[in-house]
């Protein structure tokens, strides 16, 4: 039986490993982590990430063929393949701080690897890494082989939160990078027939190792690309009357364009496309291209500028001062489907409106009051060093309340803004919370999910990112 061990229980590692270990029942599947409580929690019935349809996989395998254990190096000892999927967040200090992958956990899996290793393995890089990373992986591993072989392969996964076990039911595609040597094409082969038990060939790339690395961090950043160029347009369309969705649609008819990924919004969040485009930005600068550097560096630069255009609309809407003033937000997720809000607007949002004194109710379905005070009290980039974690100043807590439902939380608030597009924030009854609200009463919708006519009928101001602006609005022009 081949045996399967993945470093790293999170929410790439779980999902991945659970999806294999039911579409490969001959094959061993053990997930580790040095988290016990995220073990605990793989374990229970409270699975520790929301993702729909993982309890239904992970309650068919667990126990049979799926494992999740903090026995670390027992299971890497016997493994045939090891996955890493260990963070790789931006490193927040020293060389590179503030852009640079920090590999300090994938470092540690990889001496641990050589540690406990006493047969052949294939290594392979699960998480998003930079470019070349395998080179020093093999180092640190042949360093201290022992006459133990290693194989490295870039296996970089390409799921979406919210739609994971969908994603990696039918992948688009499965990429294997691996050296060009008969060692280094038996081990892609060895990885191509586990995927092989689900995944079509023909879906199923193999290049080498460089490419791979490589390819998914351009992914990645042409993603984001995309958000931040329809973005960029939004601004644009509510300078001049047009409408970001009907410019979206006609724009994404295009086949060469496509109609995916066009969707306006108050910017992208995730703990991928920020952390990848600036890893993107690093190893570009430290190849001296400073042009290109620069190119994805403005990705970045207009999501920031959404974030904070966003926040000066509702300002300057509200006259100019949101000062002890009630603002509901409904959504606090990066996206809808995830409890995950790393790198979520949200927390650009928030912060933004408590610096300018908004008392905040916050409502998100599937994140809890523990997780956004946290949020909203850390530094950016800090939200995967949990180390740095400072305690929130007593007068943002005072700022802050989470409420049960959208209704609580717009109860008495003079504006509410949508911030994550959770489908039933479009099934509100919104003339219910128009008549518990202040008057004037404004939605800020930063998700393009309400029906702007109804809602402007019902008696609110409504701004919707990029759409023709009310006059309202047009006599209270946003200081982006
Ligand atoms: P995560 O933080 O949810 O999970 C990582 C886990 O690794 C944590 O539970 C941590 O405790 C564990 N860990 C760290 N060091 C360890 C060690 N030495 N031994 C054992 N366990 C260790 O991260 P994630 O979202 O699953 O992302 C993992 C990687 O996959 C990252 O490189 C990320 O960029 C990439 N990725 C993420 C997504 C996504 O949607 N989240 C998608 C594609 C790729
Ligand atoms: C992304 C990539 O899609 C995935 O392939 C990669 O493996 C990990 O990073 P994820 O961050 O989980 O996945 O979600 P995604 O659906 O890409 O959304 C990222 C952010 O972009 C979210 O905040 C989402 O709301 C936003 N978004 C997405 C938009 O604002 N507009 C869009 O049209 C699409």
């Amino acid at each position: 039986m081949v045996k399967i061990c993945c470093i790293g229980a999170g929410y790439v590692g779980g999902p991945t490993m659970a999806v294999i270990a039911l579409k490969c029942p001959s094959i061993e599947v053990a997930v580790v982590d040095i988290s016990v409580s995220r073990i605990n929690a793989w374990n229970s019935d409270e699975l520790p990430i929301y993702e729909p349809g993982l309890d239904e996989v992970v309650k068919q395998c667990r126990g049979k063929n799926l494992f999740f254990s903090t026995n670390v190096e027992k299971h890497v000892s016997e493994a045939d393949i090891i996955f890493v999927s260990v963070n790789t967040p931006t490193k927040t200090r020293g060389l590179g701080a503030g852009k640079a992958a920090d590999l300090t956990y994938w470092e540690s899996a990889a001496r641990m690897i050589a540690d406990v290793s006493k047969s052949d393995k294939i290594v392979v890089e699960k998480s998003t890494v930079p470019v070349k990373t395998a080179e020093a992986i093999e180092k640190i591993l042949s360093h201290n082989s022992k006459g133990i072989k290693y194989q490295i392969l870039s296996n970089p996964e390409f799921l979406a939160e919210g739609t994971a076990i969908e994603d990696l039911f039918k992948p688009d595609r499965v990429l294997i990078g691996g050296r060009d040597t008969p060692g280094g094409q038996k081990a892609i082969n060895a990885l191509r027939d586990v995927y092989a038990h689900w995944v079509p060939q023909d879906r199923i790339i193999c290049t080498n190792l460089w490419s791979a690395e490589l390819s998914k961090l351009a992914a990645n950043a042409f993603l984001a690309q995309r958000i931040s160029s329809v973005n960029a347009m939004s601004a644009l369309c509510e300078a001049t009357g047009a409408n970001v969705t009907q410019v979206s649609h006609a724009v994404g008819r295009d086949t060469r364009i496509g109609p995916k990924f066009l969707n306006a919004s108050v910017g992208f969040g995730g703990s991928c496309f920020q952390k990848d485009i600036l890893n993107l930005v690093y190893i570009c600068e430290c190849n001296g291209l400073t042009e290109v550097a620069n190119y994805w560096k403005q990705v970045i630069k207009v999501n920031d500028y959404q974030k904070s255009r966003f926040v000066n609309r509702v300002v300057s809407s509200m006259f100019n001062t949101v000062s002890g003033k009630k603002i509901a937000i409904l959504g606090f997720a990066f996206k809808k489907d995830t409890g995950d809000t790393r790198e979520t607007p949200a927390i650009d949002v928030c912060k933004g409106l408590l610096g300018d004194k908004a008392n905040l109710s916050i409502y998100d379905p599937q994140v809890t009051m523990d997780q956004i005070q946290k949020d909203l009290s850390m530094n950016k980039f800090d939200w995967d060093h949990p180390i740095h974690l400072q305690p929130m100043s007593p007068t943002t807590v005072k700022q802050v309340s989470v409420a049960w439902d959208a209704y609580e939380a717009a109860k008495d608030a003079h504006g509410l803004c949508i911030l994550t597009e959770w489908d039933e924030f479009r099934a509100l009854d919104y003339q219910k919370i128009f008549n518990s609200m202040q008057k004037p009463a404004f939605v800020f919708d930063g998700r393009n999910i309400v029906d702007v006519k109804k809602l402007r009928e019902i008696g609110f101001i409504v701004y919707s990112i990029g759409k023709p602006l009310d006059s309202w609005l047009k006599d209270m022009p946003a200081m982006a």
